[in-house]
């Protein structure tokens, strides 16, 4: 399973980069517009930073216009990946961009149906929104399930990226249901990797060392 971060933040892509936890990184106008400084500058520090796919977003929504945006938006850095809403425009547009060799990423998938038809136009990654869809008493994970299923009935090429994501459950149920990559906020990523038992288990270790003195001399001075 790959792990991309759901971020704009680049001294948190960083952090977990430097880790090797990092395969890519999604961003949508949300969270780029927490962060400050130019757009375009961002995308390109992120690019540079990850070798993966980095996902930017179009703000258009009408088909020539979206067209025009991807262009500029792939010209920034070989790895980013154009983000096109699901909607019918994006559709049209997702089909434009992708003949033309741009790799898209077709986001605010709440549904397998949607999916399907985001794959059929010819999208690299298909982005379902779990945690929102919980939000509002749905089970997002079943959008999930149903996208890897057909993943696998038709051979497609299309990547299912589970986004939308609130918790290392979350992370764990993508995984178990074989979902090719996750993305999430680096909050999550975190709690992933916390566990009071590993902390509680390290102080004892290294406790019991100290109590018994077996600590070379040059390693305590
Ligand atoms: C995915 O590509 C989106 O940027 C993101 O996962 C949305 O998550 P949210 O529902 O927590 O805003």
């Amino acid at each position: 399973m790959k792990f991309f971060l759901d971020t704009a933040n680049l001294a948190s892509i960083k952090k977990y980069n430097q880790m090797g936890l990092v395969d890519g990184v999604t961003t949508n106008p949300s969270l780029v517009s927490k962060e400050s400084g130019e757009f375009e500058e961002l995308i390109v520090a992120i690019c540079r930073e990850v070798n993966g796919p980095v996902s930017a977003e179009v703000v258009s929504t009408e088909h020539d216009a979206i067209v025009q945006e991807a262009k500029h938006l792939s010209s920034l850095a070989p790895n980013v990946v154009v983000k096109i809403p699901m909607i019918p425009e994006g559709l049209r547009a997702t089909k434009t961009v992708s003949t033309m060799g741009i790799p898209v990423n077709v986001t605010l998938i709440f549904s397998a149906n949607q999916g399907l038809l985001a794959a059929k136009a010819g999208a690299s990654f298909l982005s379902p929104f779990i945690g929102r869809l919980d939000d509002v008493g749905e089970t997002g994970m079943d959008v999930v399930r149903d996208l890897v299923t057909i993943k696998k009935n038709y051979d497609l090429k299309a990547e299912v990226l589970v986004a939308s994501i609130r918790h290392p459950l979350h992370v764990l149920d993508a995984a178990k249901l074989g979902a090719g990559i996750a993305t999430m906020p680096p909050e999550v990523m975190e709690k992933m990797m916390q566990h009071p038992l590993t902390d509680i288990g390290l102080k004892k270790f290294l406790d019991d060392w100290n109590k018994a003195k077996k600590v070379k001399s040059s390693l305590t001075v």
